[in-house]
């Protein structure tokens, strides 16, 4: 059996690596999942509440890194990682997304001459200001197999000298663990839960660092968040990152005094996507969330002037908006007005993407040594 090393550690790694565990687990392949977590997050609903809704198992070594600036957590997991990959001797090391972790997973693993899979190749904003770009584009310098979500991303890798065979188009993990568990959520009616009407309600999520992290940035867009909940109400469940800063600002508790503007802890996945589902809008900064809203056909207004995931925009039913909190309050009216946009499903967001992965990576191990009886 081949041995495949899994590393999560944010938020957003547990519905994109889920759907592969759940593959490598079926008996159709000699492959056995490794899970690490690097500790990147650690809060409850930051992440022991996925693993049981998205059936992760109970990863098998923790590293427990915590928070600390880019360099500390980025070098904290590579030291805690490499004894245990030199340990364990894994056929591939696998990441997924953009993360600190991801790269620091990536680094580690092929300096030990240990194969590199990344989930979520290729994306790029072209804007090295974001942590995530240089993870991107670090985890793409060093991975041996590319697995993309959209073609924007094969291009990409295209562009970067990636030789051809080694790209996989295979779909968006992430949107396999939506399809899977939006029944579930639907059935938990969370909006009703909260008393909202289907569509009757804004849902808001924020974490970027450039929106969150200067003062004025972060009270410009609140305020058209709380300018908004005076037509919609506004469900706003806040990122760690994001509540540590509206309490540092001083901008906390006139929040969450506005009646309209609803600010909870951060949500359990099927919470979240239960809101998502019957939200009239979406405003966000999130990654995954660009990706979710256009599956489920909810208009999302993007809280930034670029994206890594352009198909959200050009099929999908996102808007890129910027910050400027005059314009969210404009669009957030227009979609309103006019219901917002109206967007169809990218190829291959099928729910079939982890399936297609394992299936190549196995096929690829098969290619590149004798089957062991390890
Ligand atoms: C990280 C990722 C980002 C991803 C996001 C998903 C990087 C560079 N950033 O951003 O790409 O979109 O996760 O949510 O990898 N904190 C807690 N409890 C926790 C986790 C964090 O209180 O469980 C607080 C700490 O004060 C910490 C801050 O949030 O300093 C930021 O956490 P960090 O993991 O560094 O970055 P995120 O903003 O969460
Ligand atoms: N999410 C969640 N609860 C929340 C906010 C988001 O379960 O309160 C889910 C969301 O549905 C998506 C993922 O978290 O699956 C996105 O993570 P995040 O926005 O933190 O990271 P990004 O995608 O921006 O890297």
């Amino acid at each position: 059996m081949n041995k495949i090393a899994i590393l999560v550690g944010a938020r957003p790694n547990f519905m994109k690596a889920a759907p592969i565990i759940q593959a490598l687990r079926s008996r159709r392949f000699p492959l056995r999942p490794f899970l690490i977590h690097s500790g990147q997050h650690y809060d409850w609903e930051m992440s022991q509440v996925f693993f049981s809704e998205l059936g992760l198992p109970k990863p098998d070594r923790h590293l427990g890194v915590g928070s600390g600036s880019q360099a500390e957590q980025t070098a904290r997991v590579m030291k805690a990682l490499e004894p245990i990959l030199q340990e364990i001797k894994p056929a591939l090391m696998m990441v997924v997304g953009d993360v600190n972790s991801t790269m620091a997973g990536a680094l580690t693993a092929v300096k030990l001459q240990i194969p590199v899979a990344h989930v979520e190749a290729g994306l790029r904003s072209f804007n090295r200001e974001m942590p995530e770009e240089l993870n991107r584009v670090v985890t793409d310098a060093v991975s041996d197999l590319f697995f993309t979500t959209e073609k924007s991303a094969n291009e990409n890798l295209r562009n970067e000298g990636v030789p051809k065979n080694r790209i996989h188009f295979t779909g968006n993990v992430m949107i396999d663990s939506l399809l899977r568990l939006i029944g579930p959520a639907r059935r938990l009616a969370q909006p009703r839960k909260m008393g909202l009407a289907p569509r009757g309600y804004a849902l808001a999520t924020l974490h970027r660092p450039s929106n969150v992290d200067t003062v004025s940035g972060l009270k410009g867009i609140v305020e058209s968040l709380s300018e908004i909940s005076g037509s919609l109400p506004v469900v706003f469940p806040v990122h760690p990152r994001t509540r540590k800063n509206l309490e540092g600002f001083g901008l906390w508790k006139k929040s969450a005094k506005k009646s309209g503007l609803l600010l909870t802890e951060p949500l359990g996945y099927l919470q979240f996507i239960s809101l998502m589902d019957q939200a009239r809008m979406v405003l966000t900064d999130s990654g995954g969330v660009q990706e979710e809203t256009t599956v489920l056909g909810v208009p999302c207004l993007t809280l930034r002037d670029e994206t890594e995931r352009p198909v959200t925009v050009e099929v999908g039913t996102n808007i890129l908006i910027g910050s400027d909190p005059k314009r969210i309050v404009r669009e957030a009216r227009k979609i309103l007005k006019g219901g917002g946009k109206k967007g169809r499903i990218p190829p291959l967001w099928d729910g079939k993407a982890a399936i297609r992965i394992v299936t190549i990576v196995n096929r690829w191990l098969e290619g590149r040594e004798p089957k062991t009886s390890k």
